[in-house]
């Protein structure tokens, strides 16, 4: 393999194609948005060189891996010589099955399908495609250039060459990939949501307070950050959402949002990105307090 192509030039999409570069990919970046790719590019630059002010990478690798990328807004052009596809684009079930649509018409014949989708079916997305046996789970986490983990998912028909090429292909970019079967919310979210979950149920009963609960973890588990502090930073929409489908997809109760989530998220307190969740944010500064709610 030697071009990718990336389609969504977003949070996920410019870290993928950043790794595939940095790694001598030929890479083509995807959007339907001019301004996102523009953005990217800001994006992918000034993370480049941070890692050559910290040493971990050369200017020149830093130089050369910028020169790999190619921006397109048409899709059609954009893959017209791709050996792997990566979808990145928004987490909404129509515009994936449409993108797929579009990826098997005009792709060449041997091109692998890969989706980051955190919650979609790969079976379901390999399902609208002549070619189901290609496509596959390719679940980076954010952000991509640092984080280690590819979880790997097949679908249901993913044939085992398909799973081979793109376990090697995620070691060349020095990631460790995890191999996983297509369920509901694969592992990483189907561990990861009913715990945020389950951190909200105990604040919305009143056993803790935030950042009792949050300390509990981080000191006592040795998580980084609290259930709470990583909900607001994935955005309370994407736990609900992600909550919805392992309860639609498994009819089992223990999967049901708290009514605090679900309050929360209508009441549009999103976490990070709308300044305030289980935590308020100032734009710019890294610090935050326990929000005013919850005090
Ligand atoms: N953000 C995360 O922490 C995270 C982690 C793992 C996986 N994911 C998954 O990665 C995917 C992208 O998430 P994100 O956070 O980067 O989203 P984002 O909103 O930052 O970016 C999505 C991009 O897709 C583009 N787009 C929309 N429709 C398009 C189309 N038809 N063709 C081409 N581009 C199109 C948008 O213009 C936007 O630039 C989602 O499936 C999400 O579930 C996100």
């Amino acid at each position: 393999m030697k071009n990718v192509a990336v389609i969504g030039a977003g949070t996920m999409g410019n870290g993928i194609a950043h790794v595939f570069a940095q790694a001598n990919f030929h890479v083509s970046l995807i959007d339907i948005s001019p301004d996102q790719l523009n953005k990217a590019i800001t994006t992918i630059t000034k993370n480049f060189e941070r890692q050559v002010a910290k040493g971990t990478i050369t200017k020149e690798i830093k130089t050369k891996a910028l020169q790999y990328i190619q921006t397109n807004t048409s899709l059609a052009e954009g893959l017209k010589d791709a050996d792997l596809v990566i979808e990145a684009a928004t987490e909404n079930v129509d515009l994936k099955l449409n993108i797929f649509k579009q990826i098997d018409e005009n792709a060449p014949t041997d091109c692998i399908f890969a989706t980051n989708t955190s919650s979609i079916s790969i079976t379901k997305i390999a399902a609208v495609t002549s070619r189901p046996e290609k496509v596959i789970g390719m679940h980076f986490m954010n952000p991509v250039p640092v984080m280690k983990l590819i979880e790997i998912i097949n679908g249901y028909a993913t044939k085992k060459e398909v799973t081979a090429a793109i376990v090697a292909l995620s070691k060349k970019l020095g990631k460790i990939p995890c191999i996983v079967n297509d369920y509901p919310g694969f592992i990483a979210n189907r561990i990861l949501m009913p715990m945020i979950n389950e951190a909200i149920y105990s604040l919305y009963e009143g056993v803790a307070g935030v950042e009792e609960i949050d300390t509990v973890m981080k000191l006592g588990m040795a998580h980084p950050m609290g259930p709470l502090q990583l909900a607001d930073f994935v955005g309370l929409d994407v736990c609900l959402s992600i909550l919805h489908v392992l309860h639609d997809g498994f009819g089992n109760p223990k999967y049901a949002p708290c009514p605090l989530l679900t309050n929360m998220v209508t009441a549009k307190k999103l976490g990070v990105k709308t300044g305030e969740g289980f935590y308020t944010y100032t734009a710019g500064s890294k610090d935050f307090v326990v929000s005013e709610r919850f005090k």
